[in-house]
């Protein structure tokens, strides 16, 4: 496998092009096989996520390499769980460009994400996944999250 070097950075507002672009181009990966949305639509759907995530405490991280940024990562902050209230920090969304993946870009941005709640003295991280994300499934069950509650749909 070919290697990279890149550096996982605190983010600023001048990365936020970058956020935007590459999540448009991959949240169709997040695509529910329940509610099978267009792509504009999904891609409306990110857009609202970044509005509404902005407005919140958050940290952004992003994997640097020499020449462009190939990945981020949005953990926010002060959304505690909804069930205990206790404090957490919570993956809004993630990603890596495509050539990019398969070299541990999104483990380190995991690592650097946990490594960042913990400084601000919370206790868990969580996030939600697409049942049918086997990349990214695979990618929380092999840094050691287990599942903690399930949202079930049926259509009627
Ligand atoms: C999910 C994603 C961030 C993974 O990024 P990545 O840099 O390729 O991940 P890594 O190289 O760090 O992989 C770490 C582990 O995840 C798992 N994994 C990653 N991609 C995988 C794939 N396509 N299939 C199966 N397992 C995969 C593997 O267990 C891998 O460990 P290994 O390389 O030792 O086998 C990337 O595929 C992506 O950007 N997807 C689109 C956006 C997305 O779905 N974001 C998540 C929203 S919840």
């Amino acid at each position: 496998m070919k290697s990279m070097t890149y550096e996982i950075r605190d983010g600023s507002i001048g990365d936020i092009p970058f956020v935007l672009d590459l999540g448009r181009r991959t949240i169709a990966d997040s695509r529910s096989a329940y509610r099978p949305a267009a792509d504009e639509a999904l891609e409306a759907s990110y857009e609202r996520l970044i509005d509404t995530v902005r407005m919140q405490e958050h940290v952004l991280l992003i994997a640097q390499a020499e020449l462009a940024p190939i990945g981020f990562l949005i953990l926010v902050t002060d959304l505690p769980d909804e069930v205990t209230m206790m404090a957490q920090g919570f993956v809004a969304y993630m990603a890596v460009e495509p050539d990019a993946r398969g070299r541990g870009v999104g483990s380190a941005l995991l690592s650097a994400a946990e490594a960042a709640a913990r400084k601000r003295g919370l206790s868990h991280i969580a996030l939600m996944v697409t049942e049918g994300n086997s990349a990214a499934r695979e990618l929380y069950a092999q840094a050691g999250f287990g599942t903690e509650r399930r949202l079930l749909c049926k259509p009627i």
